[in-house]
Order: C-alpha cells, then structure tokens, then sequence
C-alpha cells in the first residue's frame, strides 16, 4: 500500500497492537529474565513499571503518533521541525533494525522446533538431553542462517502488502488459540508433581535481589515487551482513526501483553521446578522446558507443534512492526517505496543477525574481547533491548510532558475519550515519574 492506510476498527488497532506487543519477548525474553534474576523480585519490579511507567508511555506514543500521522522521526520533526529532538527518533529506527536482528533468529527457532517436534525429536526428552539437544541447534551455523533469512523474509513480505492487511487479519484469527493453548499447558504445569517450588520462586519476592542491574532489565523488559521507547506505537497510532479512544486501546494492549506474560511465568517455574531444573538456565531456558512439558501430556505432539507454530505468528506480528517503523521511515522522510524499504532494512538485519548466530556456536569472538565477556548476542539484547528502549522512553516522556505538553498531548487524547478519568495521573507519571525514575536507574547504573 502506497498510501498511508487507517485501520479498519477499533479492533483492529488493539489486535495489532497487542500482536506487536505480545511475541517471544512474554514467552521467551520474559521467564529466562525472571528465572536469571531471582524470580519474583523481578516479577514485581516489571509489574510496577508497566503500570507506573508503560502504560503513560503507550499512550504518549499513540498520541505523538495519531496527531501527527507519521514515523517517529517524522513525527519529532512536526512537532520540532530544528534541533536534536528527532535524534529520538532516529535512535527508534536504528533501535528497530537491531531489535529485528536477533528477534527474527529467536522467533526462527520457534519455527525449528515446530519441525523437531514434528519429527519425533523430542518425544521422550527429558530434562536431561534436552539441553543438548537445544546446543546442537543452535551451533549449526547454516540451519540458524537459514531460519533467520526465511523468517525475516516472512516478515518483509506481509510489511511489503501494507498496513491493514497482513497483520490485522492473522492477529484476529489466532491470538485467541494461542491463549487457550497457554491456558491449558498452564493448568497441566500447575499439576506437575513438585510445582509448589517453582511457584514460590515466582511468587515470593526476596528483594535483596535487586541491583541496578536487575532494576534496568525490569524496566526494558516492561518497555520491550509492550513495544515502547523506539516509536513502534507512535507508527501504529499514526494508523488510529480520530474517533477511537486511545487509553482504552492502550489499556487493551497493556492487559492481554502483561496476562501473557504473566501466564508464561506460570507455565514454564513450576516445570522447572517440578523437573529439577535451574531457573537460570538463561536465554534457552524455555526451549531447554516446554518440550519435557509436552511429553508428560496426552497429545503432547500435536500441542508442542500447535504452540511453536502460533508462537511463530505472534512472533511475526512483532517483527512486522519492528520493520514497519524502518519502513515507515524510509517510505515517508526519504520517498523511497514500500518495496525497496522493506528489502533493506531486513537485508540490514540479516546482516546484522550473523554476529549474534556466531555467538552460539564456537567462534564467539566478541566473548573474548577485553571488558566484555559477554556475548554478541547478550550484547544485543542488553544495549538494545534493555538500554535503548529506557533511553528512548525517557525522552518520549520528556518531549510528550515538556515540549509538545501533556495539556496539548491531552486534547489528543480527548479527542475518541471525551472523558479520560486519569488524565491528571497521566500528566503527573509523563511529567515527573517516568523522568525521574528512569533516568535515575541509568544514571545509577552508569555511575554507582
Ligand atoms: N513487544 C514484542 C515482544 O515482546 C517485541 C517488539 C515488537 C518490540 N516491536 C517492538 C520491542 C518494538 C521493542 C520495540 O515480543
């Protein structure tokens, strides 16, 4: 599509949103954090920030985005058409591309094993081999090459088919069954012999957890998991129809994106514990759990293959809008067309997306570099996932409260949500508490 499209409903923009929303970042990024960083401190510290923090900010950014009907670039030179204030939103661009980089290899291993599953690969896994089974994949450079390339193809040709299209219509259709595939998987987790353990871990907070660390992650996991601080909601909110009411879309998207997550923590600390397996097991931990899960169900195959396959769509709509921004951006600030956008800016982060396979197999050079001793990959996921969403959303806040000012962000809003009740706390959490609480964890961070 050309031109810019509306979504067709209110529907359709909670359903989009809430499928760029909801992706491996609630079912992969999200327990292998909690597992990593002592359970339920982190669970509190992340549900504290959605509230406090995310959901001011997802509406900052769908006001931003609605009000001037552009990319986030775009949109900060409407507003400021001089001065550094687009930065911000070229930093949401760049941050999009290296997102999508190891996104889209994480989200080609939903793929992977919906095809192992399939083939009887992990029938009868257990805690014991699956590990291993999991290494193995993810050292074969040219399968994870391959997985990589298909998926963010995928992903390039429903961005290539427009807006309203693609992504509307798949999140419609199978978000629900994904929801009811986690329910059940949910409820046979709970049951699991053992799974009280793992429930205290995720439920009973020991907070002498926290480090600015554990703190900075919470907050960059609340950012990425709603899709904020890099203007996916300002390019998504550009599409919203006047009339629609954006804190009731906003309160939508918060809601389904945090109960999913939430759902996953249930699934996969009392396996793990029921299993005897470490929660800090890492970035693997959920592909090292769910497939000893479906062994112990009646059906397991067919569930195992029916999860990865819809967490593969739900994967999808999220790097649908990490491309869309990039591609949004090169279509109306650089006039080049939809096609041509979306092939470079997913050539881009294929590119980009080789470094981070490397990391798993034994050629991690980055590894061995003085003062780093962490992986490409893990570097990714810290410097972009984590710091560069808490960065951006803390100058959205600030130039949504100060610049354009919560009071004409606020006739915004108004406008589709006559009367929007929480205004005031709005305007006090943009103004005040995301600024400060932000940037009071980098700075701790940084210096402390
Ligand atoms: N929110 C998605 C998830 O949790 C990932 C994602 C999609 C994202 N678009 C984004 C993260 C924009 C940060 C910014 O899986």
């Amino acid at each position: 599509m050309a031109s810019r499209g509306k979504w067709s409903s209110s529907i359709g923009f909670i359903l989009a949103a809430a499928g760029s929303a909801i992706g491996i970042g609630n079912i992969w990024r999200f327990p292998y954090m909690t597992g990593k960083y002592g359970g339920a401190a982190f669970l509190f510290v992340y549900l504290a920030a959605v509230v406090l923090l995310g959901m001011p900010v997802l509406i900052a950014e769908i006001a931003m985005g609605r009000a001037t009907g552009k990319n986030p670039v775009g949109a900060f030179k409407e507003f400021r058409p001089r001065g550094p204030w687009k930065l911000v939103g070229y930093l949401g661009v760049l941050a999009g591309v290296m997102i999508l980089s190891y996104y889209s290899l994480i989200s080609g291993w939903t793929l992977g094993y919906f095809f192992k599953t399939l083939s009887g690969a992990l029938k009868n896994a257990g805690t014991a081999v699956t590990p291993g089974i999991f290494t193995a994949f993810a050292q074969n450079f040219w399968l994870q090459a391959f997985l990589l390339a298909a998926f963010l193809f995928i992903t390039g040709y429903i961005v290539a088919r427009g807006i309203a299209n693609g992504i509307e219509k798949a999140c419609k259709l199978l978000m629900p069954v994904l929801f009811v595939i986690m329910l059940i998987l949910l409820v046979r987790s709970l049951t699991l012999p053992g799974a009280g353990k793992g429930l205290e871990f995720y439920l009973k907070p020991d907070f002498s957890q926290l480090t600015p660390r554990v703190i900075i992650d919470a907050l960059g996991q609340a950012f990425f998991s709603l899709s904020l601080g890099m203007g996916a909601m300002i390019t998504y909110g550009s599409y919203l129809k006047k009339e629609e009411s954006i804190p009731a879309g906003a309160a939508w998207v918060a809601f389904l994106d945090t109960i999913t997550a939430v759902m996953a923590g249930f699934i996969i600390f009392p396996a793990l514990a029921a299993f005897g397996m470490s929660p800090e097991g890492g970035h693997p931990l959920v592909f090292h759990i769910l497939p000893v899960i479906f062994d112990q169900m009646p059906f397991g195959t067919l569930f195992g293959m029916l999860f990865f396959l819809l967490l593969g769509v739900a994967a999808l709509a999220s790097t649908v809008s990490l491309l869309e921004v990039a591609a949004a951006y090169l279509i109306d600030e650089r006039k080049w067309s939809r096609k041509k956008s979306v092939l470079t800016a997913s050539g881009l982060s294929f590119l980009i997306g080789v470094p981070s396979i490397l990391s798993f197999g034994n050629v991690d050079f980055f590894r061995r570099l003085p003062l780093v001793h962490i992986s490409f990959f893990e570097m990714m996921d810290f410097v972009w996932g984590s710091l560069a969403l808490s960065v951006g959303a803390l100058f959205i806040a600030i130039f949504v409260g100060y610049v354009w000012k919560s009071s004409s962000a606020l006739k915004e809003i108004r406008q589709g949500a006559k009367r929007f009740r929480y205004a005031w706390i709005w305007s006090f959490s943009v103004k005040y508490l995301c600024p400060l609480l932000i940037a009071a964890t980098l700075f701790i961070l940084f210096i402390g």
